[in-house]
């Protein structure tokens, strides 16, 4: 049990490490999330700073989705703990931190990429199958809130089918946390209102 605790412990100091954060502080000494949406993620860095820093964040987050699981995994092997188990708890804890960081005031990011990259970690096969969904709402729509939403949703529909119940479980979570960091998103999407990629106007 300890042993557990201690993956979700982690997992989530893991996932303060804020690659929007750092990549703002740096380029322009400011925090980014009081640029464009305000938001600690790969898309407001890219409205804000270019695609050669949206494309590091979106990596560097997506990186510490898929590090935290390997982690867990490892603490599981030396333990004897349940791999799988242990994984999950890895996801529930890099995402918990990269969206509610304590050391940034749980002011964080919408858990997009980092969800895509632990569930890489876990799933490659659905998450690259969510991920390829995302790419294709966004390339037809030009909303990335809108791909990930429907992206993200799809994945506890996948778990169902594959009769995975951890993996339902996970999934349910970052679905439901996605539909939660992005419920000023749903708002714009509904009247109208939500940028669009690359646009920086409110
Ligand atoms: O992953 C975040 C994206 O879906 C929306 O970001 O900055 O437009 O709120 P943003």
């Amino acid at each position: 049990m300890l042993s557990y605790i201690l993956i979700i412990i982690i997992a989530y100091l893991l996932g303060n490490i804020s690659t929007s954060y750092i990549i703002a502080k740096k380029m322009i000494g400011v925090d980014i999330r009081t640029q464009g949406s305000g938001n600690a993620g790969s898309t407001n860095v890219l409205r804000t700073l270019g695609k050669k820093a949206g494309a590091m964040t979106f990596i560097g987050d997506l990186l510490k989705g898929v590090v935290a699981v390997f982690i867990a995994q490892l603490i599981a092997k030396v333990s004897g703990l349940d791999i799988a188990t242990a994984g999950y708890l890895g996801v529930f804890g890099v995402v918990c931190g990269h969206n509610w960081p304590v050391f940034l005031g749980f002011k964080g990011g919408k858990g997009v990429a980092t969800s895509l990259g632990a569930m890489i970690a876990m799933n490659p096969v659905l998450a690259l199958s969510c991920f390829a969904i995302f790419l294709v709402i966004v390339i037809i729509t030009k909303y990335v809130s809108l791909g990930a939403i429907v992206g993200i949703s799809m994945s506890p529909i996948m778990m169902i089918f594959a009769k995975n119940n951890k993996g339902i479980i996970i999934t349910l979570f970052l679905t439901l946390s996605v539909i939660f960091t992005h419920r000023e998103n749903i708002k714009r999407l509904i009247n109208g209102t939500e940028r669009k990629i690359g646009q920086k106007k409110e």
